[in-house]
């Protein structure tokens, strides 16, 4: 029997990526999307079953549920992959709330009720199989250590490790797996949406605000823009081809770094002293331009 998974922000980099690789190895992919345009192009992908859901709309959720339910019938659902996330960037002065908030439902609130809301489906599949069922939430170094002008991405990808971390109790009490899993900067639509979204930033700031980080944003956007033809940093597909080996697994460990960037934040310079990695973020930032 084909295994299933329900992938969350199916249209683009990893989620996209994922979706393609599950389906190629013969998963049955429950992908989401939000704006019609992508239906189609996701149905077109064989084993793929495009659903179509914002995953911070409570009525989208049900729906698609129902709809999981109803194709998966008594077999369940393997996994939920937990992939759709946003991010946001300002200096903190100019930071907006709604946005701020936007980022926490995204990134953190929708892997709470998604997984929640799919668990029957999940100890569905457990009657029947003796691999069990998984959850994998999408973090990011960012959760482990921050950067300038990223509180929230940093706030919420923090809060999504702690989530995991202690989902995985929980579940364990149903034998549903939980598994983190931690992309480093991968070249996927997210860079360039990050460079976009500090310049729509600066250029809705204030005068004042403007002549202020105009200079560290210009050098923002470069570094961001720069990292996208970087060759060292992961493709989506191997990212995702990584995903699936960990999803296929019947075991999977818990904590799972995808790329050399995600480990060397985690094993090294998470453990350097804050003084140097201080110096480090000050420097790559170029902070020392800032014109108070
Ligand atoms: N790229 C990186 O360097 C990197 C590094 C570490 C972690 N990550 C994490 O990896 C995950 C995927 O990122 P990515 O780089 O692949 O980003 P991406 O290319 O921007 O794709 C994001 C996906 O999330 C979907 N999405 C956003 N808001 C949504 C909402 N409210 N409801 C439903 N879907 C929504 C988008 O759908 P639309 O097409 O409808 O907008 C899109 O499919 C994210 O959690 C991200 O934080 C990425």
């Amino acid at each position: 029997m084909k295994k299933s998974i329900l992938i969350t922000g199916s249209t683009s980099g990893i989620g996209r990526a994922a979706t393609i690789e599950f389906a190629s190895r013969g998963y049955q992919v429950f992908a989401t999307y939000r704006s019609d345009a992508h239906r189609d192009e996701l149905a077109a992908i064989d084993n793929v079953h495009p659903i179509q859901m914002d995953v911070t709309d409570a009525a989208d959720l049900e729906r698609a549920y129902a709809a999981v339910a109803d194709e998966v019938g008594g077999a369940g659902l393997y996994a939920v992959l937990n992939n759709a996330g946003i991010t946001y960037s300002a200096p903190f002065e100019f930071l907006d709330e709604k946005r701020a908030r936007e980022v926490m439902e995204v990134n953190v609130m929708a892997p709470y009720r998604i997984t929640q809301t799919f668990i029957p489906l999940l100890l569905a599949h457990n009657k029947g199989s003796h691999v069990k069922a998984r959850v994998v939430n999408i973090a990011s170094w960012a959760g482990l250590m921050a950067s300038p002008f990223i509180a929230f991405y940093n706030a919420s990808k923090s809060a999504v490790i702690g989530l995991t971390e202690s989902m995985f109790y929980d579940l364990q009490l149903l034998d549903i797996h939980t598994v983190l899993a931690i992309p480093g900067i991968t070249r996927t639509p997210l860079l360039a949406k990050t460079t976009e979204d500090g310049t729509a930033t600066l250029d809705a700031m204030p005068t004042e605000g403007r002549a202020r980080y105009q200079d560290l944003f210009a050098h923002y956007a470069t570094m961001s823009a720069g990292s996208e033809g970087l060759p060292m940093l992961a493709t989506p597909e191997k990212v995702a081809r990584k995903l699936y080996k960990i999803v296929d697994k019947p075991n999977p460990r818990f904590k799972n770094n995808l790329s050399i960037d995600a480990s060397l934040v985690d094993h090294v310079i998470t453990r350097l002293p804050r003084a140097a990695r201080v110096a480090m973020n000050r420097r790559m930032y170029q902070l020392d331009r800032a014109h108070p």
